[in-house]
């Protein structure tokens, strides 16, 4: 099967379980972010297992479903929980979903993700806007493509707009939503302090093992692209507590009914608009 043959079986999956649904916005919600999927109305919602192309993540809490219908009163299509590419199925694991909500008509797709902050000021519980990313994972999501379209430009990577929208939708709420650069590790093992400190010299402000493969295949396929990290912890050597998946997911609540507030403003604005 090709890769493209996977996009148009998902889409036939899809389309048959909710006929007539065009979502305009895809949601990619991380740890901790999976419960924003709750508050869909008319909700139709797949498992990544019924659907040809959507790899079911390995992690523990990661969730494994497309959920479909109304949110904020924007048509979405939410992916609770995403597969990584340090489960092994290579940088590009992310492409048939990413094509499928591009293809099912999502012009946006958001994702969110948890991460670890460079910036004291920025610690568990904080919420940060991604503006730019560094890939220092040695790998990229496009090698194999072909044709021009695989050079892409990412100067413009996350949407000016919809960064505009999303820090005036925190305004409105109270939220504090601070910006900064998101640096893409491999994972799984968490980075060494010596690893935080060279991200720090190279301009990082949040790092994590997610998102930015997904960033560059919407970009490739057209899609407007915004980011938001939900910090779980002070990135390795920047404080006292020791990092681990337990510590991480159990932080990641703490952010998470902000990140639920700000998105579910940000669709409410945008049915508004
Ligand atoms: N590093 C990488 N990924 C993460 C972190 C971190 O500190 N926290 C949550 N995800």
């Amino acid at each position: 099967m090709t890769a493209d043959t996977a996009v148009f079986q998902a889409v036939e999956r899809i389309a048959a379980a909710c006929p007539g649904l065009k979502p305009r916005v895809g949601l990619v919600l991380g740890s901790g972010i999976g419960p924003l999927a709750d508050d869909v109305a008319d909700a139709v919602a797949l498992s990544y297992t019924e659907i040809p192309g959507f790899p079911v993540p390995s992690v523990a809490g990661h969730g494994g479903d497309l959920v479909l219908g109304k949110l904020g009163g924007v048509d979405v299509a939410c992916m609770r929980g995403r597969a990584h590419y340090y489960e092994g199925h290579g940088p590009a694991v992310m492409r048939t979903p990413v094509r499928t909500l591009q293809a099912l008509g999502c012009e946006i797709l958001i994702l969110t993700n948890a991460a670890g902050s460079l910036r004291v000021e920025a610690g568990a519980g904080s919420l940060m806007l991604i503006t730019d990313h560094i890939n220092f994972s040695g790998s990229h999501p496009l090698i194999g493509e072909t044709g021009n379209e695989r050079f892409v430009a990412l100067g413009d990577a996350y949407d000016v707009a919809l960064r505009r929208e999303l820090l005036a939708t925190a305004g409105e709420l109270g939220l504090t939503l601070h910006e900064g650069v998101y640096m893409w590790f491999s994972g799984p093992s968490f980075e060494t302090p010596a690893e935080i400190r060279a991200a720090g010299i190279l301009g990082a402000d949040a790092v994590g093992m997610s998102t930015v493969p997904e960033v560059i295949l919407a970009r490739h396929c057209g899609m407007r692209v915004a980011a938001i990290s939900n910090i779980t912890n002070l990135a390795a050597g920047l404080s006292e507590e020791a990092l681990s998946h337990e510590a991480t997911m159990a932080m990641a609540d703490k952010g998470a009914e902000s990140l639920t507030r700000l998105l579910t403003g940000f669709l409410e604005r945008m049915a508004a608009g």
